[in-house]
């Protein structure tokens, strides 16, 4: 590695670069709303939430959390759990569609707030499919040398954009983020390789009407409120969450069978388990927080990996494959060596 001065590093494009996930951490709102609590806002109960959907409960924001104090959060728990302060990063990408501002991004007040020093800071806007957007693009400059070590940030404060009387949507969100710091490894051509071993993302753009805000800066002059055909944003997850998984597979020329944990976009319980069967995947490989979490579109797979190795449940070594959809439609996968 090279020093170019002022905190800057240049990796050398003699050896392989492994883009190694450091440290993951997560944050969750202090309030917990339960189904129960929902029944008195619209006309739902649990017993329906929970069969449909596997949702037991939620967080909600305060008033006073912004976005990037979620995201700030989750990333001080990442750095922290990687052995490492703000200081060594340079790059920062948030996928957020719940930004505090419609500029600039959430990315930069997260770099203000948890001491970063200058460096690169930017958005992604890719809904549910986010996260994977994010660790796509990143995997993709640190292989080119333009950062050595990345947070890769999801982070929603869903609550507020949500149209608290339309039971079809309301019910399934939750606020969180969760972080992972993304560090270059030179590794020997030959050595096992470790971190990301492939990405994949996608999107449809002829399937916006799905899922969208109906609402934005040059429209509406409004944020908007989440609106969701239910059915078929759930035919279309179920097909391209497992398709995702295989394409990175083939990618990364790993066996589906050798995967040990898959950590899917917390949606819908039907959905994940709809996806296990069609990868032939047992649902004890499964990573569920659906129960406890609700869908934090680009926070959900970061926070149910922070859970699962906070648990013990995913180890050093094992293989992790990660895949989402959500509004574009976009969706996108990652395989990822512990
Ligand atoms: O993260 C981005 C990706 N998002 C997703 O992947 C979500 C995908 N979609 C889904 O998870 C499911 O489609 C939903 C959970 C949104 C809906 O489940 P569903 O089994 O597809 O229900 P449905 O929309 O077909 O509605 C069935 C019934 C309807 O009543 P009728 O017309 O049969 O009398 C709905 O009005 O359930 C009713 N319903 C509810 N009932 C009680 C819808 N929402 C609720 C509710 N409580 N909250």
């Amino acid at each position: 590695m090279v020093d170019l001065g002022f905190g800057r590093r240049e990796l050398s494009y003699m050896a392989r670069i492994d883009c190694r996930i450091a440290g993951v951490g997560g944050y969750l709102p202090e309030r917990v709303v339960t189904n129960a609590e929902l029944e008195a806002k619209v006309d739902t109960n649990d017993a329906w939430i929970r069969s449909r959907t596997g949702i037991a409960q939620r967080h909600i924001g305060a008033d006073d959390e912004a976005t990037s104090d979620i995201a700030a959060a989750a990333a001080k728990r990442a750095l922290a759990a990687a052995g490492l302060v703000a200081e060594d990063i340079d790059l920062i990408v948030v996928a957020t569609v719940t930004p505090d501002r419609t500029f600039p991004s959430v990315a930069v007040h997260v770099q203000r707030k948890i001491g970063a020093p200058p460096g690169m800071a930017f958005d992604v806007s890719a809904a549910c499919g986010g996260f994977v957007y994010a660790l796509n693009i990143v995997t993709a400059m640190m292989t080119t040398g333009q950062t050595t070590r990345a947070l890769v940030i999801g982070a929603e404060k869903l609550s507020c954009f949500l149209d608290w009387t339309d039971r079809g949507t309301c019910v399934l969100f939750g606020d969180g983020g969760g972080a992972i710091v993304v560090e270059a490894k030179h590794a020997p051509d030959d050595a096992p390789r470790t971190g990301v071993l492939g990405v994949f993302s996608s999107a449809d753009g002829r399937l916006t009407e799905l899922l969208y805000a109906d609402g934005g800066p040059s429209t509406t002059n409004t944020v908007g409120l989440v609106r969701m055909n239910g059915r078929e944003v759930f035919r279309n997850a179920v097909e391209e969450i497992s398709n995702s998984v295989i394409t990175v597979a083939r990618q990364a020329d790993i066996r589906i069978e050798d995967i040990d944990w898959f950590v899917p976009h917390q949606a819908n319980i039907r959905i994940i388990e709809s996806c296990a069967k069609r990868l032939n995947l047992n649902m004890d490989r499964v990573i569920v927080t659906i129960d406890r979490h609700a869908n934090t579109s680009a926070a959900s797979i970061p926070l149910a990996l922070d859970d699962a190795i906070r648990a013990g449940t995913i180890r050093k070594g094992d293989l992790v494959a990660f895949a989402a959809l959500g509004g574009g439609l976009a969706w996108g996968s990652a395989l990822v060596r512990f």
